[in-house]
């Protein structure tokens, strides 16, 4: 069934192209917003333009696709002008780009400039500068929402060890908060989806393998729901702090993660 919440807002998901991204944009269009998602990888961005396009059922609530890297700066000014100039702006932005690029744990004295840049790159420094660029649409039109994709690790630490990759997710999650404190007075809110262990992606099914079957139990152990979390549970948390329903919250991290964050 196809709600018409978000009918004729205009929303862009940034990372698309995989589980959580992928899974937001089709909650969205699905609630009758227009989607522009963008990622850097080109063939599965397009898969996800045709799984919104499926489940989009009114004639305003489509996607569309751009390949954009959206630590360039330059490139994120242009997606949000091309925005701009087709639908008028910007209502709703979900920065989910981010991830740890492959990477793996070392010790804190082997980790190189370029590893550290690239990864506070894409989870935090991108999520300014999308700000930047929606943020004059939107207080022109005194309505907006900014939706943070953070982790379980910007707010205790990182299951995979990786440095950079906690303190960008801390660094979004304070942004957020900041953010939302400068742009309630104009009916922008903020939040943030901490989002626990998600089988999303090639990548993190091949961390979970490598748990093995002892490492699978010991991080069920540490849940309150025993079991793995699933993209569309993240979509959920991010559809609401997206909705016209949410204008009275801001500035919040909800954790989606089956209790991981309760039990400490
Ligand atoms: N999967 C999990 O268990 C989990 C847990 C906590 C948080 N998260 C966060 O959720 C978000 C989505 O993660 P995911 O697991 O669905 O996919 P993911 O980790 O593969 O990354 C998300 C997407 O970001 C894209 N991306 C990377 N660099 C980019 C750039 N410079 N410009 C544009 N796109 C870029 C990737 O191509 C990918 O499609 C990420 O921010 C991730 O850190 C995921």
């Amino acid at each position: 069934m196809h709600s018409s919440g978000l009918a004729r807002r205009v929303a862009v998901v940034s990372g698309a192209a995989h589980g959580i991204g992928a899974a937001i944009a089709e909650a969205l269009v699905r609630d009758g917003a227009k989607v522009w998602v963008c990622d850097v990888l080109e063939e599965p961005l397009e898969e996800t333009v045709r799984r919104c396009r499926d489940a989009g059922g009114d004639a305003g609530s489509v996607a569309v696709g751009r390949v954009v890297d959206v630590s360039r700066p330059d490139a994120v000014r242009a997606l949000i002008a091309e925005i701009t100039a087709q639908d008028g702006g910007t209502d709703i932005l979900v920065h989910s780009a981010g991830g740890v690029l492959g990477q793996v744990a070392q010790p804190v004295e082997e980790v190189t400039e370029d590893d550290w840049r690239a990864i506070v790159a894409v989870n935090l420094e991108a999520a300014f500068l999308l700000v930047r660029e929606v943020v004059p649409g939107m207080k022109a039109r005194g309505w907006g929402r900014i939706v943070t994709i953070s982790s379980g690790a910007g707010r205790s630490y990182s299951q995979t060890g990786i440095q950079a990759y906690a303190s960008a997710k801390a660094g979004l999650i304070g942004f957020t908060r900041q953010i939302a404190r400068e742009l309630g007075q104009f009916g922008i809110t903020a939040n943030s989806v901490a989002p626990g262990f998600v089988l999303s992606n090639p990548s993190s099914q091949r961390q979970w393998e490598a748990l093995g079957a002892a490492g699978q139990q010991a991080f069920f152990n540490a849940l309150a729901i025993k079991r793995l979390g699933r993209p569309e549970e993240i979509a959920h948390a991010a559809l609401f702090f997206a909705s016209e329903e949410a204008g009275y919250v801001t500035g919040q991290t909800l954790s989606v993660d089956g209790g991981r964050w309760m039990l400490g």
